[in-house]
């Protein structure tokens, strides 16, 4: 099999041989946005919402990367296409576009040739990500409240899909001191639910849909795509302030993200949500999702788990 290659900085070019200087404003200011995406056999799902909002964190960002949204999304498709023959035809992909300021003007004299943004997109086969991410279908995810909150829209607009991400990453640390598997919730400085650290949040209710408003939040493309399932359905959708109490009273919690879609939690602060199974409702949207992507994900991540292990021996 070939080998991997990605887009860098306009060409594409074998994924090791893409280096990103010490002197990029990335390193220095985590000064970047960037996009996840996924495919469903082997398409690219929703790439234009993904393109949009990463087009949409470039212009909060200032910065300007050269490339029209339609060039983005002609590269990205041809960086996609060049990788497909790396792996058997069934695999999916993440596809991650990461865009940096490029380096710091005080260095332009070590990194001449490179004084512009600094734009890569790589594909990477799901078989890692969703091969041990696969249990939790089945299990379930296990909320907490960290004492880390979320960063305010004023502040900086979380809205934007930047690497500035240390408010997180304190999260997931105080979450796994909570023991092992636990996923962190952040609070806004309001006291209410924003997002996990990669995910939105959805309760049920008295059969009602509800999800924080979207404020302190990066509004995920998969929240938009269970918003509009939860419509198709019937189910009636609410974007509210939720806090810890509401999430309390929840009939059912799930999470939703680009890579496994939605998965419900068990546990919300130590207590059980229903019966710690998911849901009706979790279980009505699921059916719609797979649906719609054409593939059965959750089967496809148990396949992935049964092979993953080959797969990584393989790749040495
Ligand atoms: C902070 C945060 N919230 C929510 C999401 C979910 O967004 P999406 O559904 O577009 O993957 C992500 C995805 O990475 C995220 O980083």
């Amino acid at each position: 099999m070939s080998q991997r290659v990605v887009y860098f900085n306009g060409n594409i070019v074998p994924e090791h041989q893409a280096r990103v200087s010490i002197f990029d404003s990335a390193l220095m200011f985590g000064d970047m946005a960037f996009e996840m995406t996924r495919t469903f056999n082997g398409v690219a799902f929703r790439l234009r919402d993904h393109l949009e909002r990463l087009f949409g964190s470039l212009r909060l960002l200032e910065i300007e990367c050269g490339l029209t949204i339609e060039e983005m999304e002609q590269v990205t498709l041809k960086t996609l296409e060049a990788n497909k023959p790396t792996e058997v035809a069934e695999m999916d992909w993440q596809i991650m576009h990461n865009v940096s300021r490029g380096p710091l003007g005080l260095y332009k004299s070590a990194v001449p040739n490179e004084m512009r943004p600094t734009i890569s997109i790589n594909c990477w086969p799901l078989i890692t990500h969703m091969g041990s991410f696969a249990p939790n279908y089945e299990s379930g995810v296990k909320l907490i409240i960290p004492t880390q909150q979320a960063i305010p829209a004023h502040l900086v607009d979380p809205k934007a899909k930047t690497r500035s991400r240390m408010h997180y990453q304190m999260a997931q640390l105080q979450a796994a001191r909570n023991g092992q598997g636990s996923w962190p919730v952040l609070l806004d400085p309001d006291g209410y639910l924003a997002e996990g650290t990669g995910w939105n949040i959805f309760l049920v209710s008295d059969g009602e849909l509800l999800t924080p408003e979207p404020r302190n939040i990066l509004q995920g493309v998969s929240r938009k795509v269970t918003i509009e399932l939860a419509r198709d359905a019937g189910i009636n959708v609410k974007e509210i302030n939720l806090g810890r109490y509401e999430a309390l009273q929840a009939d059912e919690i799930f999470c939703t993200a680009t890579t496994y879609s939605l998965v419900h939690a068990s546990t919300f602060e130590g207590q059980t949500i229903g019966d710690g199974n998911s849901g009706p409702v979790f279980q009505q949207l699921m059916r719609m999702w797979k649906k719609l992507a054409t593939v059965d994900f959750v089967q496809q991540a148990e396949m992935y788990s049964d092979g993953l292990t080959a797969w990584e021996d393989a790749q040495n």
